[in-house]
């Protein structure tokens, strides 16, 4: 049976003076049995927020929302690994603005999975087309390039003892309002274990935990987790929202109670 997981990815919100408050109330608000809750702020804020669950709610695990592919060096801004070791338990991993922004290539990506597993962090890998891949129906060969690339350079064993968690993330429902279906979301995570499987993970595929993410709201997550193979959400912009974190866990730990009684 796998996790039902709700991850809040803040991006560049929030400062170090409001985040602990934040994420203090979402915990609060949140208190859903079988459901495992992640929290991702900014490198800055990653501190106060562990600081502030440990004393009101340490089931809420930490994320970070990236790392570097190095241990160490002259990489001016970066952050490596073991230095998260302690702030965070959890972290992204080739989000679409970093594929974006920061020019990161699946190798890379590769490169930082490790690092995530090797420190003991959980890996959330995110992939996902484009529109112009989607319309040109590309989709499942885009996220099986991507899985290919990223995954090549460690052993299924290790990735799958590390907890990574899959997070499909179609660039067009990113931040836009405009969510995937349910079904396409399904799809994609029937294609994500099908990659897996044939990428030598075999019957582990199955265990791997496929999350969705792009514009879930409390209104739509239901058609998400209405689907069996999928597992949980990556939730940005809402998740900055205690409301509808509120709502989106809330739907969550249906799922969860149901798995369990299955
Ligand atoms: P969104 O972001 O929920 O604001 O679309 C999701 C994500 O980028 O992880």
């Amino acid at each position: 049976m796998r996790d039902v997981i709700v991850a809040a990815n803040w991006k560049m919100h929030t400062t170090p003076s409001d985040a602990g408050d934040l994420a203090s109330t979402i915990a609060a608000r949140t208190r859903v049995s079988g459901v495992t809750r992640v929290i991702c702020p900014p490198f800055v804020s990653l501190a106060v927020v562990r600081d502030t669950l440990a004393s009101s709610d340490p089931d809420v695990g930490v994320g970070a929302q990236t790392v570097h592919h190095e241990l160490q060096g002259a990489y001016t801004g970066e952050i490596a690994a073991p230095m998260l070791v302690g702030l965070a338990s959890w972290v992204i991993v080739g989000h679409s603005e970093r594929r974006r922004d920061a020019a990161e290539t699946d190798e890379l990506i590769g490169r930082k999975l490790g690092r995530a597993v090797d420190a003991g962090l959980r890996p959330i890998l995110c992939v996902g087309e484009r529109l112009d891949e989607r319309e040109a129906g590309n989709q499942a060969d885009v996220v099986e390039r991507q899985l290919a690339g990223a995954l090549a350079a460690r052993e299924p064993a290790e990735l799958l003892a590390g907890g990574m968690v899959i997070a499909y993330e179609p660039v067009w429902a990113i931040g836009t309002g405009r969510n995937a279906s349910g079904r396409d979301a399904a799809a994609m995570s029937a294609t994500i274990r099908d990659v897996l499987a044939g990428l030598g993970w075999k019957a582990a595929a199955d265990d791997v935990p496929v999350l969705y993410g792009g514009s879930v709201t409390s209104s739509n997550i239901a058609e998400f987790l209405a689907e069996p193979s999928i597992d949980g959400a990556l939730v940005g912009g809402a998740s900055l929202k205690p409301d509808e974190m509120a709502g989106i866990v809330a739907r969550a730990g249906l799922t969860a109670a149901a798995r369990t009684a299955a």
